[in-house]
């Protein structure tokens, strides 16, 4: 069974994939370096529950399933960690026993700082974001350049590349006419932050390995992600996979669901019109093992829109108080001076069909998957923290 390694294993998206590929038989190793779970405490923001280290989570997993999940804890701006990971060498090779097998099939690159409002805080944080997010990324594309050109990289990345134009946005490529000749360049790409910046340059990074040194990348480009449970975390609680609801680390509609739980009034920025693609992390994992299954070529650059479907954060807003309100909590909707530099109201219009014809099927944001995640973040009321939810980092 092929063997994939997950950078970033210990993330909101890299635990429940770890776990996801394992229970389909795979070999998995995951390397980390709780830069997140580091950063939540630096900067005193609360989870909505604890999370037993990587190495408990992979021990539980064993307990209750009998498979095995490699763990390595390893920062990945050092080269050599890297590097030891694709050669054979040492890294999860003093991890191993003797049922994981030589170079990984798969890489999922999730190894980042993942938030525009960390990248945002200051220069110190801006510099942690570009240094981070650009050298994991590099250390990857040379060690599978010297070690390992058959690996396919599965990088996620995000929407939020493309910013919002005035055009419809196509699935990382575009046809373009110019003086009677044509040729594809990569779609236009303008970040709203430091951190969506990183992302358009790790594009350009996997694009000049590609080029150069024919490696075989899938680049999801995906928007904001919700949820909490995935098919594999319901064997134990204690295998959920960590949840912010924070400014910093927080996703929108987990925001909002843990502000109607606990009475705070959801925290629309400005007009609220601000349209984006998003999805349920189950769809993250049905994508990235579609990826999986059918890999790009060698010297191919494939690009998805990972999205399953748009809203408005008025949208959103409107939903989530429309689903607290019959669960009996008393939710109000705030429109707060927006912090941010970005279009209140502006043309959206992404294609997100790739991924849909590899095989994927998406889950929606209904009343009922909301009401579900209501359930779950209401047995954690008593951990929530106002103070944390809304700090106001401006752009
Ligand atoms: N969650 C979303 O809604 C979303 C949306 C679009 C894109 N993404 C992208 O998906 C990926 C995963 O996101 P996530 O939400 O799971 O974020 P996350 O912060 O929970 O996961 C990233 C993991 O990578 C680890 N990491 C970071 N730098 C590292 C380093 N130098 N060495 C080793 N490990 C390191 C972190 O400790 C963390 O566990 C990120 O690249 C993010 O930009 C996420």
């Amino acid at each position: 069974m092929s063997h994939i390694l997950i950078l970033g294993g210990d993330g909101y998206l890299g635990w429940p994939t770890a776990m996801y590929f394992s229970s389909r038989g795979y070999q998995v190793t995951v390397v980390d370096n709780y830069f997140r779970r580091n950063s939540c405490v630096e900067l005193d923001v609360g989870m909505l529950y604890p999370v037993p280290s990587l190495q408990e989570r992979a021990k539980i997993w064993s307990e209750q399933t009998g498979r095995e999940i490699k763990v390595v804890i390893a920062d990945l701006t050092d080269p050599e960690s890297m590097r030891s990971l694709f050669d054979g060498r040492t890294g999860y090779s003093f991890a191993l026993d003797h049922s994981f097998t030589g170079i990984p099939d798969t890489v999922m690159h999730y190894a980042e700082q993942p938030s525009a409002p960390y990248s945002l805080i200051n220069y110190k944080y801006a510099n942690i974001t570009l240094a981070n997010n650009l050298l994991v990324t590099n250390n990857l594309l040379f060690a599978l350049r010297d070690f390992s050109r058959e690996t396919h990289i599965i990088h996620i990345g995000t929407m939020g590349e493309y910013g919002t134009p005035n055009i419809d946005i196509e699935e990382g490529w575009l046809d373009i006419e110019h003086k009677g000749r044509t040729d594809r360049f990569l779609f236009p790409r303008q970040a709203s932050s430091l951190y969506h910046t990183t992302k358009i340059m790790d594009t350009d990074l996997m694009w000049f390995g590609v080029r150069m040194w024919d490696l075989k990348v899938t680049d999801l480009m995906q928007g904001p992600v919700y949820g909490i449970e995935t098919e594999e975390s319901v064997v134990d609680d204690r295998l959920k996979t960590i949840f912010n609801y924070d400014e910093i680390f927080g996703t929108i509609v987990n925001r909002f669901i843990t502000q109607a739980v606990v009475g705070y009034p959801l925290t629309v920025y400005g007009q609220g019109g601000q349209t984006r693609g998003y999805l349920n992390i189950k769809d993250t994992l049905q994508c990235v093992h579609r990826s999986e299954i059918t890999p790009a070529k060698p010297g191919e650059l494939r690009i998805f829109n990972q999205i399953m479907e748009t809203f408005s954060a008025n949208e959103l807003a409107e939903k989530t108080r429309r689903v607290g309100n019959r669960l009996g909590y008393d939710v109000r909707i705030d429109h707060l001076e927006n912090p941010r530099k970005e279009a209140e109201e502006h043309y959206y219009n992404p294609t997100y069909q790739g991924l849909i014809d590899i095989g994927v099927e998406p889950h929606f944001l209904t009343d009922e998957v909301m009401e579900e995640m209501f359930r779950v973040v209401q047995q954690y009321q008593s951990n929530i923290r106002k103070d944390v939810i809304f700090k106001g980092i401006t752009w």
